[in-house]
């Protein structure tokens, strides 16, 4: 068989294993009204009459996907990922004047708090003598400045947030998002920072009812989870620029993979992360270059999406620019 053929069979396979999840899913609660804000969102960011260009939009994914086990779930598969890269990095494409579709694991980190305390309610807040509730001290200007910025963000239309908890919740979620962002061409952004399932139970061969431990040992066939970003970025949005991620825990294998990604999948950006650090440096894979970018150390409070970001604007700049030409 000649190159081509083979990309073609490759291709169909691919199409078939991914009509194949979305057919056996469990339809998505609320679609109707999830597609109505968004095309509402979308709406509001694009180009008002008169003028020839709206706001630039992005879908960042956040935390990790569930799979569960039983219908009517008791036990699950997780993905690890405490979302405070996505909830970070909406808080800088915000301020950078994107519009951002925080695609977000229900219970994980929100934009506008990581300067917070995880249990920010009991650490944050104390009973004055008056009986009333209110911030404590230490903690004043973090949560004033938390939910002004949170406020302006939601009220100026730049920040709408979907929770998904499963496998099938995200990536119908994620198709949905790529469907209203079509009309942007080159100014829709995928930063796909979300820790994604690769196996999981198909729906209908799903156990309905907790699974009962008096039957002794557990058997599980899981099944992959077939590759989105490839038809994401051919198919569901091609004039988009997408990012995705690389975590590994073995530094040695880690830009080689990230590499193997952007080629495979024909990603714009590969952002390449070492579990133990990713707090400190990522570097950035793309076609021509490799860029490493860290946290400023000595500057407190500071965090690494700050320069990751930036440089991810400057380069989807770019290829606006490019695609514009
Ligand atoms: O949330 P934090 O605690 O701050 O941590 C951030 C992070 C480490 C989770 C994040 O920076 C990160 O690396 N996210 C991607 C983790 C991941 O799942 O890597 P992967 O190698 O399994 O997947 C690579 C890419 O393929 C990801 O962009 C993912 O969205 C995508 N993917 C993965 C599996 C799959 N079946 N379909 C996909 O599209």
């Amino acid at each position: 068989m000649d190159s081509t053929n083979e990309t073609l069979t490759l291709q169909k396979k691919l199409d078939a294993e991914i009509d194949s999840f979305f057919d056996s899913a469990p339809p998505l609660k609320d679609s109707a009204n999830v597609w109505k804000r968004l095309t509402e969102f979308v709406l509001l960011n694009s180009s008002p009459p008169g003028e020839d260009r709206g706001r630039r939009i992005v879908c960042v994914t956040s935390g990790g996907t569930t799979v569960p086990l039983e219908q009517r779930c008791v036990r699950y598969i997780d993905n690890f990922s405490s979302g405070h890269r996505g909830a970070a990095s909406t808080d800088c494409f915000v301020k950078a004047g994107y519009a951002v579709i925080f695609l977000y694991r229900s219970g994980t980190c929100q934009p506008y708090c990581s300067s917070l305390p995880d249990d920010a309610l009991l650490e944050c807040f104390e009973i004055s003598n008056e009986s009333k509730i209110q911030v404590s001290q230490p903690y004043s200007e973090a949560v004033k400045r938390a939910i002004s910025d949170h406020q302006a963000a939601v009220a100026g239309g730049l920040l709408l947030k979907l929770p998904f908890t499963t496998i099938f919740e995200y990536l119908q979620l994620l198709k949905m998002i790529s469907q209203s962002l079509k009309d942007l061409g080159p100014y829709a952004v995928f930063y796909l920072a979300a820790a994604v399932s690769d196996f999981y139970v198909p729906w209908n061969s799903m156990a309905v009812h907790k699974i009962q431990s008096a039957s002794g040992p557990l058997d599980l066939q899981l099944n992959q989870v077939p590759k989105m970003l490839y038809v994401l970025r051919t198919e569901w949005a091609p004039l988009a620029f997408c990012i995705s991620f690389k975590l590994e825990t073995d530094s040695k294998i880690l830009l080689e993979k990230a590499d193997m990604a952007l080629k495979k999948y024909k990603m714009h950006a590969v952002v390449a992360n070492e579990l133990l650090t990713r707090k400190e440096e990522v570097t950035v894979v793309m076609t021509d270059e490799k860029i490493t970018v860290h946290r400023d150390k000595h500057q407190p409070g500071a965090d690494v999406e700050t320069p990751l970001i930036e440089l991810l604007i400057d380069r989807h700049s770019a290829y606006i620019l490019h695609q514009e030409f």
